[in-house]
């Protein structure tokens, strides 16, 4: 009942107002620091970042990388293992997604021309990855870097890492770099994130479209059904990435990231590239020697995350993932061991027992509030040699290839699945639909990607402004996004059948009632959900990555008490399609908790045990400027408004002046 998923818990700070300042906004008795920012030395004999782009490109193995996202915080006991109740010593894993500002990076900006320089994209391959650094209380519940500690590690776009599960050896992900297909290279454009109860870091691949091109005439050089999967993932032939890595040179480092055909087999090309990457990756931080997996067990796609269910002794291993882009779907894994909690601090062998061997299912949303979990095993659901649009030739194929089984499967498309995050009251799953410019009216004629409302992904208007500089902007489609949530049957998270609703549509405070179907007012409206956390009281923490309500505010957090699903009732959404939603939102349960600089994103959220001590991160602030136009000059405009420094993304602590625990 509504008491046991939200008894005691009550929202206790005054709601931030929305602002366009080029500084974190917190509510009042609350107070930030830094812990670390882009290029800060994880070692000592590193000097400190300066802010003209002058560090060389191998101190970016020693430095903190840059776009800060997805992280997690492992309590760390004085013996150097994961301790879970642990808040004032503790390991913090963060994702280091992209290269967000080349301009914050290089000394003149991203040179321009055909080729890159390979100082330039050397230098971005070690800003890349994931970053895992001591953190250890100071004063009072306020928490610092531990700079030179053992555990300091970075992990980059060029790091040594193992195929382990179903593709582990498979001829899809066999390189020059890997002729047997046992290892790859890096980690890129990792988003989200995850963690296991064992005490083990999950690092999602999500945009490695980004930097992976492919030349023009590989069609002809590869099979139908290779030409088919390369270009349901994005990757035509004659696409030059963004960043134009391969560019740089015939050195391994840089030619790999083409993945064209350019030998006479797998073995002495690189043509798999885009194989090895869009899986999750498990990383051992109390283990800075140890080599990280990609467990291709839990499928390949644009991974934003993936989110455990709470373990439960004697049941499988489940989690949930997202494969974030337009029309994509919502996946989940159950694990084919169950869980020993005598497992914890069993490292990467502990990771393999779990991950390596599982079932993948997709999700399936139907307009009667009920769902289907849809099994994506080779030799089931026509997932096979006789499925015409792509014959599968096993279930290494089924996991390099899930969107393609997905889409066999009938799943159901959605609008951007971002994070997801489960309560630990109830285990109810909650995931966001950031937003999705597909959608049209239903009344209309779709072409290409369209597709029309359903009861899942149930809006479709148009929204137009002006923004502060004067220029127009308008969105069309949904352009504020919505969260999902649902109940697994009989409560079990390995259930293949479940409950749904939806439990916030993201709204103007002023939009007409049939688009702010949760009635968000002043205190708690926001657009494009993106980050999503439950902490272990209860509370759930909403980060925003929004384009289309930043003519009024910049990114923000709010903080909610949830409720559970089936607490409202079925409404009509503007483009006229039914569907059920939560209860309305109000003051009491949704409230601003902060608002951050200008043109960044708030993501990544983690607090310690105590509920003391909160971590968030601001991706890209000044995304929108230039190096002769900064748009911002965060973190040191938090405590000068007149700084002139470049803009970076950051780690931020987040503490009460009393002392007292965050949110409450
Ligand atoms: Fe990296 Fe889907 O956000
Ligand atoms: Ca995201
Ligand atoms: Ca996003
Ligand atoms: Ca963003």
């Amino acid at each position: 009942d509504d008491a046991a998923s939200s008894d005691g818990l009550q929202l206790g700070f005054s709601a931030v107002a929305k602002n366009k300042n080029d500084w974190v906004t917190v509510p009042e008795g609350y107070q930030v620091s830094i812990l670390h920012a882009l290029g800060d030395p994880l070692q000592f004999g590193e000097e400190s970042w300066k802010g003209d782009g002058s560090e060389s490109a191998d101190s970016y193995l020693r430095r903190i990388g840059d776009g800060h996202d997805g992280m997690y915080y492992f309590g760390l006991s004085d013996d150097g293992k994961f301790h879970a109740d642990r808040s004032d010593r503790g390991l913090l894993a963060v994702n280091h997604e992209y290269v967000v500002a080349p301009y914050a990076l290089h000394p003149n900006g991203m040179t321009a021309g055909a080729a890159r320089l390979p100082a330039e994209v050397e230098k971005e391959i070690y800003a890349h990855g994931v970053s895992v650094v001591e953190v250890k209380r100071s004063s009072g519940n306020d928490m610092a870097m531990v700079r030179g500690s053992r555990f300091n590690r970075r992990i980059t776009s060029a790091t040594d890492m193992a195929f382990t599960g179903p593709v582990q050896g498979h001829a899809l992900v066999r390189t020059k770099f890997s002729p047997d297909g046992l290892q790859t290279r890096g980690t890129n454009n990792n988003c989200a994130n995850g963690y296991t109860p064992w005490g083990t870091y999950l690092t999602c691949e999500e945009n490695w479209l980004n930097v992976v091109s492919r030349a023009a005439g590989d069609d002809a050089k590869r099979s139908a059904k290779e030409v088919v999967a390369l270009k349901r993932y994005g990757l035509p032939e004659n696409r030059q990435s963004p960043y134009l890595w391969d560019t740089a040179g015939s050195d391994d480092l840089f030619a790999r990231w083409t993945s064209s055909v350019t030998g006479a087999n797998a073995q002495n090309d690189y043509r798999n590239t885009a194989n090895t990457f869009g899986w999750v990756v498990e990383i051992d931080p109390f283990n800075p020697e140890s080599t990280p997996a990609k467990r291709s067990a839990l499928g390949r796609f644009n991974h934003e995350g993936a989110w455990p269910a709470p373990a439960v002794a004697g049941q499988p291993i489940v989690i949930y993932m997202g494969d974030d882009a337009r029309n994509e779907y919502i996946y989940k894994f159950v694990s084919k061991a169950l869980w020993n909690p005598q497992d914890v601090n069993g490292g990467m062998a502990i990771g393999a027992k779990y991950l390596d061997e599982g079932t993948l299912y997709v999700a399936k949303f139907n307009a009667d509030g009920s769902g289907q979990w849809l099994e994506l095993s080779y030799g089931k659901n026509g997932l096979d040699a006789n499925n015409t649009s792509y014959p599968f030739t096993d279930q290494g194929d089924v996991v390099v290839h899930a969107r393609l089984a997905a889409d066999k499967v009938g799943a159901t498309k959605m609008d951007r699945p971002e994070w997801g995050a489960i309560n630990p009251r109830n285990g109810e799953v909650y995931m966001t639909l950031t937003n999705n410019s597909n959608r049209v009216a239903p009344s209309a004629t779709p072409t290409g990607s369209q597709l029309k409302p359903d009861a899942a992904n149930p809006r479709y208007y148009s929204d137009s402004y002006t923004n502060n500089d004067g220029s127009s902007k308008s969105n069309k489609g949904n352009p504020n996004g919505h969260i999902i949530r649902w109940r697994e049957n009989g409560g079990s998270s390995a259930a293949t059948a479940f409950a749904w609703d939806i439990y916030l549509f993201a709204a103007q405070a002023d939009a007409a009632g049939d688009v702010n179907l949760s009635g968000l007012s002043a205190v708690n409206d926001f657009s494009s959900p993106d980050g999503l956390y439950f902490d272990p009281r209860g509370l759930l923490w909403i980060q925003t990555d929004d384009g289309a309500y930043t003519d009024v505010t910049n990114c923000m957090m709010l903080a909610a008490v949830p409720g559970q699903v089936g607490d409202g009732g079925v409404v009509t959404a503007a483009g006229g399609t039914a569907t059920r939603k939560g209860a309305n939102a109000s003051p009491d349960n949704l409230r601003r908790f902060l608002v951050g600089p200008k043109d960044c994103e708030i993501t990544g959220v983690a607090l310690t045990p105590d509920g003391k001590t909160l971590f968030f991160n601001v991706q890209h602030p000044g995304e929108d400027g230039s190096l002769s136009q900064l748009n911002s000059h965060w973190p040191a405009s938090q405590t000068n408004p007149a700084a002139t420094q470049r803009p970076r993304s950051a780690t931020v602590v987040v503490t009460r002046t009393d002392g007292g625990a965050i949110g409450l």
